[in-house]
Parts: structure tokens; C-alpha cells; sequence
């Protein structure tokens, strides 16, 4: 019984989620630029990682003790998903994730989107990405 009106419930908060997602039809145009990613880090660390691990892998204890695993940001639909996407996700929830609006203040949720960006950067980065100086450093560097 108790099992059933869980149930109900997060059936109930997935369509009103999905409603809003619907209205605003992922359209969020705030530039992600004027955070920085390393106030996002933190903001990550604390509210994501718990479930999509520190790199975004969705390796988070949460994931290793039994929740589903979430997606990694580092697979292609969200390497090119839109900023906004992700926005929406946080805000509003998707399928098993709860929304962070109530948690998450709008500015710190580009924050955590540009450190989200950063983390698929760094995982897909060449060495031609790095900067001369960095560049000649790591090609010192014994194999
Ligand atoms: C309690 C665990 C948990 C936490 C904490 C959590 N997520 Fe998730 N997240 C999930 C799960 C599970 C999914 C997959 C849900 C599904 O597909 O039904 C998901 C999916 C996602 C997706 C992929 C949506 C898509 O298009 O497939 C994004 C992006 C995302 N989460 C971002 C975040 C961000 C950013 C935070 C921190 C503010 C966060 N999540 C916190 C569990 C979590």
C-alpha cells in the first residue's frame, strides 16, 4: 500500500516536471561565460558527484551502493547537448533524478554547467588543445 503511494507520488512530480520542461522547451539563453567552473566544482562536488562521481562518469558512491547509475556527461548526446539541457535537468528533474531547483540557486547551477563543460573538455582534450607552454611540458615528460 505504502509502495503503491510512493509510487503514485513520483508519478505526480514526473509530470509536473515534465510539463515544465514541455513550457519552456529548453530554451535557458543566460550566457554560461560569466561563471567561473571553479565555484562550480564545489556546488558539483557536494550536490552531483554524490551519484555521477567526480568525473562525471556516473561512478558516485551513491551509483556503486545501488541507485541507478546515471548517464556519463562524457558519452556524445551529452558531450552536444545544449548548456540549457542541462539546466533543465537540474531545475526540473529527469526521469529518476529529483530537480535541484529548491537546492540549487540559478546562478550556481551555470556555475556547476561550466564545470560540467570543463570535465567533458578535459576528457576528450588533446594535446594540440593545450597552450605552447604547457604543451612543450608535457612532451618533456618521460612515456
Ligand atoms: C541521487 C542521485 C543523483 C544526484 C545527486 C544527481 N543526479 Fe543527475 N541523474 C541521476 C540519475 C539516476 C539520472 C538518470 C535518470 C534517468 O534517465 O531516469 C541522472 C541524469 C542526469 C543527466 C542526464 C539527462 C539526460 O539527458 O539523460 C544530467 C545532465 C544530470 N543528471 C545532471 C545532474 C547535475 C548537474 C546534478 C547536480 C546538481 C545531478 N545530476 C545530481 C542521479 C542523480
Amino acid at each position: 500500500m505504502l509502495k503503491c503511494l510512493l509510487l503514485t507520488a513520483m508519478a505526480a512530480i514526473l509530470a509536473v516536471s515534465m510539463s515544465f520542461a514541455d513550457q519552456s522547451n529548453g530554451k535557458v539563453t543566460i550566457p554560461v561565460d560569466k561563471t567561473t567552473p571553479t565555484d562550480g566544482k564545489q556546488m558539483f562536488s557536494s550536490y552531483c558527484a554524490p551519484c555521477h562521481g567526480r568525473t562525471g562518469e556516473g561512478q558516485g558512491m551513491i551509483a556503486l551502493r545501488g541507485f541507478p547509475p546515471p548517464p556519463s556527461f562524457h558519452q556524445p548526446r551529452l558531450r552536444e547537448a545544449p548548456a540549457g539541457h542541462f539546466y533543465e535537468v537540474i531545475t526540473n528533474g529527469w526521469g529518476l533524478m529529483y530537480p535541484y531547483a529548491a537546492r540549487v540557486e540559478p546562478a550556481d547551477r551555470w556555475a556547476i554547467i561550466a564545470y560540467i563543460r570543463a570535465l567533458q573538455l578535459s576528457a576528450n582534450a588533446r594535446l594540440a588543445d593545450a597552450d605552447p607552454a604547457e604543451r612543450a611540458r608535457l612532451e618533456a615528460l618521460p612515456e
